[in-house]
């Protein structure tokens, strides 16, 4: 049966978004190479998740992973997120469309329940809509039929996050965020999860802070620590709490950010980091 609780080892999530034909050989190499968590959405514009389902199921036939050893999250995406490729009936409502695209992921991903299920972004940049609280809903049904073990939001602020929580009793599990270190590594976002026990899912750690990856300070902490920018990044952002994904195309920065996990920073250096920008 399903828990509710995310599994303990998960310390990464592998990212499967714009790989289209390299998906599946790449969710294979993530998952030989010690990924656990997959991270992927219905919307085959940025996704190709019938390619993660191939994947996985060539990881399976390898005997590298089983699925019970694995942590799959998907996402549910509105209609203007998505191209003519679509998951759902556009013409049918939000609930439908849920269990619709619910059905399809579970298709692709080739199992009948994901660990986790998230709600790709709000309809509206200003606040939590009646469609999110309808699509909110349509996604605990979900949850209540075994078909995910965990919901969660993503592309969200502390606004949204506020409304959401006035509206319904049950807070989600995950909160997936870009991460801009110029907005203190979203600062507020990140307190309102602590404060909730809610899982921060850090994305573009590296892509949105290039200048952070730069900066002296990070050079010399990272040459003393014997790592990359990059892998100094990813123990920072464990530091501060968060739960980080990588979408690495490349074998040896797999191995990097997998390492990264077992690396730690002192409360200095996490601070002299995190004054840096923001
Ligand atoms: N919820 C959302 O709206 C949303 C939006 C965007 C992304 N995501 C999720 O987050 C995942 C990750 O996306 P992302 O935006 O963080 O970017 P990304 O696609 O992971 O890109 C990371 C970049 O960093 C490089 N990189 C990774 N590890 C490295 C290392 N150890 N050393 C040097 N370079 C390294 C990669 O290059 P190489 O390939 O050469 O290593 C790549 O250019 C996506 O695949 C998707 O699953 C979600």
């Amino acid at each position: 049966m399903p828990t509710s609780q995310p599994p303990s080892i998960l310390n990464f999530l592998y990212g499967t978004a714009w790989k289209e034909e390299r998906t599946p050989a790449l969710v294979e190499l993530a998952l030989r190479t010690g990924f656990r968590g997959i991270d992927t959405a219905n919307q085959r514009r940025h996704y190709f998740e019938e390619g993660v389902g191939q994947g996985l199921a060539a990881a399976y036939r390898a005997g590298v992973v089983t699925r019970d050893d694995l942590f799959l999250q998907t996402k549910f995406t509105y209609r203007p997120g998505q191209d003519h490729r679509l998951p759902y009936d556009p013409a049918a409502s939000f609930s439908v469309q849920v269990a619709q695209s619910m059905a399809s992921s579970l298709e692709h991903l080739g199992t009948d329940h994901v660990d986790s299920y998230v709600l790709h972004g709000p309809s509206s940049g200003y606040g939590w809509t009646d469609a999110d609280a309808e699509v909110w809903e349509a996604m605990t049904k979900e949850r209540d039929a075994g078909r995910t073990r965990l919901l969660g939001v993503s592309n969200i602020s502390l606004r949204h996050l506020e409304q959401m929580a006035a509206v319904h009793s049950e807070a989600p599990a995950f909160v997936q965020n870009r991460c801009y270190a110029r907005l203190g590594w979203d600062r507020d976002v990140r307190l309102f999860c602590r404060e909730r026990k809610i899982i921060y899912q850090g994305f573009s750690l590296l892509t949105a802070n290039v200048e952070v990856l730069r900066h002296p300070v990070v050079a010399s902490l990272a040459a003393r620590a014997k790592v990359t920018p990059a892998q100094l990044v990813f123990v920072f952002a464990r530091a501060l709490g968060m739960l980080p994904l990588t979408g690495t195309s490349n074998s040896e920065h797999m191995k990097q950010d997998l390492a990264s996990a077992s690396l730690a920073l002192s409360p200095d250096e996490v601070r002299a980091i995190e004054s840096l920008v923001g």
